[in-house]
């Protein structure tokens, strides 16, 4: 027994890549005393090698041994072997269940699809589901309590929220897509499709489907909303096939992802109006060739006019003739169409001319007066805020709507507008303050998550999609922590009222383990990242102020005005936010039911956090906390961004705790985000500083007392001053940069006011995707350090070749001794075309950062 713990024990050491999620199965701590209640068979009802129910036999004795080194006897129902025997593990459905025990009927608990009851006694095992994939759920969630270290006896019975708990993956057919292989994917490359294909190697893509399995997801749309026609050709309906080929064994079903045009532009049509005969009989050919090679389909996912894609509109047609038409084709099958709201034009918006033009009102108008008009097997998908997953936006008024029509609410796992896993940010508390909002919808409790759930609307359809973005990297999401937020959207979906700290521990113990110090520094630094990141990027509902433009990431408040894109601040010199008052504004407020519209009305009864989402306010208004708008700006982002210094300190309690590898890839990041958090600082605080001429009452913004901007450094060599644009991504609006890619610079300054001692020394730089530049920090003759400009290797955040506030970068070095006199000095070698740019020098007395 020792030897095979072990050996677990060693093999799980080499493989903490994060390539097993949550289910590690890793030996727990008292494993022995566990056995006596432990079963010592297993029993499956059903024979067939890729049923879920086969697929429960296996994880239950692959965990029962990695968790507890105990090998169990696996039968199957043909056998008949091990039944009816004390201590035997017997899963399947509750209808093979009760065929061979027929008195057992009574007894069982009501299960809606995809639920499961459990009954744990004294190593007796009864786990039946309402269908197989609920059998594999309660397989896994019985692995999920032992891997726990909880042995002990219980009965549950759980039945999911919501029928519909899909993954969308928004992957290319081709690299180079839409952003690249997996469009706003921080993890690698598709682990679906290269080169135009389904790959060969779907090894990925199954163990991606036993993941969500495991956290009760049902479905994966695995192409692009973005979608490629190319995708339903022949050969590429054969790889479709394969994927669900492998998705199956895990009750994961396969959705596909449509574009509109395809009639026109893969089937050579002269249309794709929706209501046109012969644009419908294509797509009941295409929806027939797809249920021949997977009879289980889910059905289909449609982005229409939206951002450049296709829709029924471009024929005048209703949103509802364009979904129904599909809706249509999958009725036979059983399938069904989940319509995204996602509907807006990004060309036509004028912030300039017209106060009122909004794109926040732009799905309740699209949907107007379309509730009673949709198939009933059609689903609107609606995303969780009006605009586009900022990092705060109020609840999505369509929801509210939607009364007939089921809803579906998008989430978005991968972290676009929020730090693109690069940045820490637990998403669930978010989550749950959307699925907790009460709508009021006629005066009555209407929460998100019970119209979703089919509860406060009586609709058989709803549910959660949730847009994940794995790829290739071996920690899926391209880094280990924010795997918390795809756990968490499983648990969510299928339980909206689990808390999201109750998540994130239990997350925690699979994940790592559960050493009490693990779990409060995880909780602390997770529970603490949403409010930290709100606080370093946009605040009071004004929306994340990144680059919209570009990629997404890094501060570039005035990147939202100016532009039919319909993320504005409409920020001038005196006054900043959207006016979205029915009385003088773009009138979406008026959008929710009354009691709701009525406080979103009103500057008065409007949360301070939302203030700048539905009101146009001079930078002087006074919050309900007592300070300005702009006061509060400046002191949030000091705020924020002082927590996230905190984060990779607290990290450096777990050294040795968990394994190494882990531990210095999340701290890699945290110490990066501490860096990146003072970059947002200075830069938005700047650029509104900048705006509004109104004083810091701190006596921060703009004073830096321990930096050495670069460019007052004396330069030689091939570094030269370059204006930084936008002017606020550096501080003092200039940097250095070498002049060619071949000659090194060099900057230095004599640091005569700095008095000897030690100090922490910090360089704000550019790490521009391309090229690897290096630089070397000298004080005296003495080399402090030497670092290399290949973030875009190790971080999966857009690359940019820009000098910006996305390239803005800072490196640390702990501890320097400083003589006062003595020569600092920076030696920059460009590569390619990255000319090793230096922002500013920070020398740090301890405990101060600037
Ligand atoms: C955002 C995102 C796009 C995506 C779109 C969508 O705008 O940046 O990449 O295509 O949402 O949800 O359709």
């Amino acid at each position: 027994m020792r030897s095979l713990l072990l050996l677990a024990a060693i093999g799980l050491a080499a493989a903490e890549d994060g390539l097993s999620g949550w289910l590690r199965y890793a030996p727990i701590k008292g494993a022995k005393g566990c056995h006596s209640k432990l079963p010592s068979a297993i029993l499956t009802l059903n024979a067939t090698e890729g049923s879920p129910v086969y697929t429960a036999g296996q994880e239950l004795s692959q965990g029962i041994s990695g968790i507890f080194g105990k090998e169990l006897e696996l039968n199957a129902a043909e056998t008949r072997h091990g039944n009816g025997r004390d201590t035997t593990a017997t899963v399947g459905t509750v209808h093979a269940y009760v065929d061979s025990n027929p008195d057992a009927a009574a007894r069982l608990p009501e299960l809606v699809d995809d639920g499961f009851y459990l009954d744990v006694s004294r190593g007796k095992v009864l786990i039946l589901g309402q269908n197989e994939r609920g059998a594999l759920y309660g397989a896994f969630h019985y692995l999920s309590v032992l891997a726990q270290g909880n042995c002990s006896d219980f009965t549950l019975t759980s039945n999911p929220d919501a029928p519909i708990r899909w993954v969308n993956q928004w992957d290319n057919m081709q690299d180079g897509g839409t952003h690249g292989s997996v469009e706003r994917g921080y993890g690698g490359d598709s682990i679906f499709f290269w080169d135009g294909k389904v790959r060969d190697d779907l090894t990925r893509a199954a163990q991606y489907a036993r993941l969500l399995a495991s956290i009760g997801l049902n479905a994966v749309v695995a192409n692009n909303v973005n979608a490629d026609a190319k995708t339903l050709t022949p050969e590429n309906m054969d790889g479709l096939a394969r994927i669900a080929d492998v998705f199956r064994p895990y009750g994961v079903q396969l959705g596909v992802s449509l574009n509109f045009a395809a009639p026109e532009t893969l089937g050579g049509l002269s249309s794709f109006d929706p209501l046109d005969e012969t644009v419908i009989n294509w797509w009941q050919g295409i929806t027939d060739a797809l249920y021949k090679r997977i009879p289980d389909m889910a059905g289909y996912l449609v982005k229409a006019n939206s951002e450049g894609q296709p829709g029924p509109m471009t024929y005048n047609r209703t949103l509802a003739e364009g979904a129904n038409m599909f809706a249509h084709t999958l009725k036979p099958y059983g399938g069904i169409i989940l319509f995204r709201a996602f509907v807006y034009d990004h060309r036509t918006l004028n912030q300039t001319l017209d106060w009122k033009a909004d794109r926040a009102n732009a799905a309740g108008n699209y949907f107007d007066g379309l509730d009673d008009k949709f198939e009933d097997n059609v689903v609107i998908q609606i995303k969780n805020g009006p605009i586009d997953f900022q990092v705060r936006e109020p609840v999505s008024p369509l929801f509210s709507h939607l009364v007939k029509t089921g809803a579906a609410i998008e989430l978005q796992v991968s972290q676009e507008y929020l730090g693109q896993q690069a940045h820490l940010v637990y998403l669930a508390p978010m989550w749950k303050e959307i699925l907790d909002f009460d709508f009021r919808v006629d005066g009555k409790p209407s929460r998100t998550s019970d119209i979703v759930g089919g509860k406060r609307f009586p609709r058989k359809l709803g549910g959660y999609a949730g847009v994940v973005n794995v790829g290739t990297n071996t920690t899926w999401l391209g880094s280990h922590l924010a795997m918390s937020n795809l756990y968490a959207y499983g648990r969510l979906a299928w339980d909206p009222s689990a808390t999201s700290e109750g998540i994130l521990q239990e997350w925690t113990k699979l994940t790592f383990s559960d050493d009490k110090k693990v779990l409060d520094v995880i909780t602390k630094l997770s529970m603490e990242s949403w409010p930290a990141y709100e606080n370093y990027s946009g605040n009071l509902g004004i929306q994340t102020l990144t680059d919209i433009l570009l990629g997404h990431y890094g501060p570039n408040p005035a990147s939202q005005d100016g532009n039919p894109w319909g993320q504005w601040t409409r920020a001038d010199a005196d006054t900043i936010g959207m006016d979205r008052t029915v009385w003088n504004g773009t009138g979406f407020s008026g959008q929710y039911p009354p009691e709701i519209a009525a406080m979103y009305e009103d500057v008065a009864t409007t949360p301070d956090n939302l203030l700048l989402w539905f009101h146009h306010v001079p930078y002087t208004q006074v919050l309900k906390s007592g300070k300005t708008v702009i006061q509060h700006f400046y002191d949030a982002h000091y705020a924020g961004s002082a927590t996230a210094q905190t984060f990779p300190e607290l990290w450096k309690t777990l050294k040795g705790r968990i394994d190494d590898e882990r531990y210095e890839h999340v701290l890699y990041r945290l110490v990066y985000q501490a860096g990146h958090s003072l970059v947002w600082r200075d830069s938005v605080n700047t650029f509104y500083f900048n705006k509004s001429g109104i004083a810091d009452t701190g006596g921060r913004v703009g004073n830096h007392p321990y930096r050495i901007e670069a460019e007052d450094m004396t330069l030689a060599g091939g570094y030269r001053r370059y204006d930084v644009s936008p002017f606020e991504a550096a501080s003092g609006a200039r940097c250095i940069v070498t002049a060619d890619n071949s000659t090194t610079g060099t900057a230095s300054t004599v640091l005569r006011d700095v008095k000897t001692g030690k100090y922490d020394v910090a360089v704000n730089y550019y790490d521009m995707a391309l090229g690897n530049a290096t630089w070397e920090l000298y004080v005296g003759c003495k080399r402090v350090g030497r670092w290399k400009g290949d973030l875009e290797y190790n971080l999966g955040r857009a690359p940019s070749p820009y000098i910006d506030g996305q390239t803005a970068s800072r490196v640390t070095f702990r501890g320097v001794k400083i003589k006062k006199g003595s020569t600092l000095k920076i030696v920059g070698r460009p590569d390619g075309l990255e000319p090793a740019p230096v922002d500013y020098i920070s020398i740090l007395p301890e405990g101060i950062v600037d």
